[in-house]
């Protein structure tokens, strides 16, 4: 498959810049810098992302660009350019004017096939506090700005281009267009690459690697799992083992509505209500990650009991998606862990199954893309992500029975409640938080002294970041309404209004 590299120094825009190749329908992959995998035939171009660290520092990294430079296409970003004019011995240096933020081009090549269609004056996003100075002799420049003359370069003789600025990022007005020149016009991709085809050359290697063998895979109700469920089968059929455990954290109905949709798409689908033993462990259990780890340990041994009851079982299939996977292999290792996510993901040793991750190559959009090409249903589909530990984490303090109920008829009303207001689309994660307080209120001529809930709904692109959702008063006051009237035991409703960071999307 033809792919594109791209060698990550560590910015925080390098994932950015693989969605927008693919984007432009070709395959790419990010590896660290320092662990360059073979330049096969495959390999058409290279792209060297950003960094946050200055060419001149002593712990810079030092990409090794002999393996490719002059062989192959390349592509510098920021400091990927100047990482280049230094090695050439070029002049980089701490830049005087401030680099950061809006800039226009003010003159462009566009005999350069780099910067054919990309317009004069139009927006490009600079995020450096180094500029290249002086170019070493070869090197061309291709574009401008008002403060940086030496925005972009080519070097003669070679299939090597680079820029200061990051078409990556939405700000730039035509870096799609500069991304699609450089992997369509000079690395010379035929952008074949689309959710159709990968479905075909999935399903064909997953019959090549499993032949007869059977798999077992945990459903969680989210589109990850889903997507790879309908890989699998489409591949192997029956001999494709779902289990979809009902750990009582889950939201109203959710159980029984979605072990329905995963029979209707011909799954074949075990479904395991083990809520009792799940409220079992959580007793008494108040602090946030140990709630996690007492969730995702009753979940192995859930699963575990039931993958051993299906006999000579050989595989374990996981959702996996590619962040997951570059997360763990970057620059600077797995970046600090703020809370034990994908903690259902790590199943033990003993198992002795081998794993198979269909979705290993994929984006989350790319995932929903893929769903629709198999045909998934909107429902499933369009879902907000929904947190492994499900309402545990949504009720703070500790987790019973009765909490989880309230919490369900909440989060029910609200969820319901976006989509009759045609907002759940529009908003990219909502859901309910049960407080440990209880408030004063009034209700007929009694005073209550009852339990308080907050509602978060949240806007963002992948969860990293996320502003809080500005949804209508109106709305807000009619939810709030039927909440307080609906809900027995609860007399007070909060809206949050705190954006990601400082805070973060759940509360615990
Ligand atoms: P935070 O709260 O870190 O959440 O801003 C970011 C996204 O991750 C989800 N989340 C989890 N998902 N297990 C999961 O599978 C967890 O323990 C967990 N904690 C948070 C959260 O719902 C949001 O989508």
């Amino acid at each position: 498959m033809q792919t594109i590299l791209i060698l990550d120094h560590g910015s925080q825009y390098t994932q950015l810049i693989a969605r927008k190749v693919r984007e432009a329908n070709v395959y790419c992959e990010i590896h660290p810098y320092n662990k360059i995998p073979e330049i096969t035939d495959e390999v058409k171009g290279v792209i060297l992302s950003g960094s946050p660290y200055s060419v001149t520092d002593k712990d810079a990294p030092k990409t090794d660009l002999s393996l490719f430079k002059g062989k192959l296409p390349v592509l510098g970003i920021c400091y990927g350019a100047q990482y280049m004019v230094h090695c050439a011995e070029g002049k980089v240096e701490k830049s005087k004017i401030r680099e950061y933020g809006r800039a226009n081009l003010k003159s462009v090549d566009n005999s350069c096939v780099l910067m054919q269609g990309v317009r004069m004056n139009s927006q490009v996003w600079m995020s450096h506090g180094d500029t290249i100075l002086e170019l070493p002799e070869g090197f061309k420049v291709i574009c401008s700005t008002e403060n940086v003359d030496n925005a972009g370069y080519r070097i003669e003789g070679e299939d090597t281009y680079a820029i200061q600025f990051h078409p990556e990022v939405y700000h730039s007005e035509d870096g799609l267009t500069l991304l699609r020149n450089f992997v369509e016009k000079i690395c010379k991709c035929d952008c074949s690459w689309t959710p159709k085809n990968f479905v075909e050359s999935t399903v064909k290697e997953l019959k090549e690697k499993l032949g007869e063998d059977k798999v077992v895979l945990g459903l969680s109700g989210g589109v990850d799992s889903s997507v790879a469920a309908m890989l699998l089968n489409k591949a192997i059929g029956k001999n494709l083992h779902c289990i979809f455990v009902n750990n009582g954290l889950l939201r109203k109905n959710e159980f029984d509505s979605v072990l329905e949709s995963y029979k209707d798409m011909g799954l074949n689908v075990k479904g395991v209500d083990a809520s009792q033993e799940f409220y079992a462990v959580l007793k008494d259990v108040t602090e946030p990650e140990k709630k996690r780890k007492a969730i995702g340990a009753k979940f192995i041994d859930v699963f575990d009991a039931q993958a051993n009851a299906i006999t000579d079982v050989k595989w374990l299939a996981q959702g996996t998606i590619y962040p997951d996977v570059i997360e763990s292999s970057s620059v600077k290792g797995p970046s600090q862990t703020i809370k034990s996510h994908h903690n259902v993901g790590g199943l033990p040793d003993y198992m002795k199954l081998k794993i198979v991750e269909p979705l290993r190559s994929l984006f989350k959009d790319e995932v929903r893309r893929v769903g629709k090409e198999l045909g998934l249903k909107q429902e499933l589909l369009g879902r907000h992500p929904f947190p492994g530990p499900g309402l545990a984490i949504r009720i703070l303090g500790d987790v019973t029975e009765e909490k989880v109920r309230i919490l369900q008829k909440v989060d029910n009303i609200f969820i319901e409640g976006l989509k009759n207001a045609g907002l759940y689309d529009k908003v990219w994660q909502a859901g309910a938080i049960l407080l440990p307080i209880q408030s004063v209120g009034v209700m007929g001529d009694e005073r209550t002294y009852e339990r308080v809930v907050a509602l978060r709904a949240v806007e963002s692109v992948d969860g990293m970041t996320a502003d809080w959702s500005h949804l209508p008063y109106d709305f807000l006051a009619k939810i709030s309404n039927e909440i307080i009237n609906r809900v027995k035991g609860v007399n007070r409703v909060c809206y949050d209004i705190s954006s990601k960071p400082p805070a973060t999307i759940e509360w615990e």
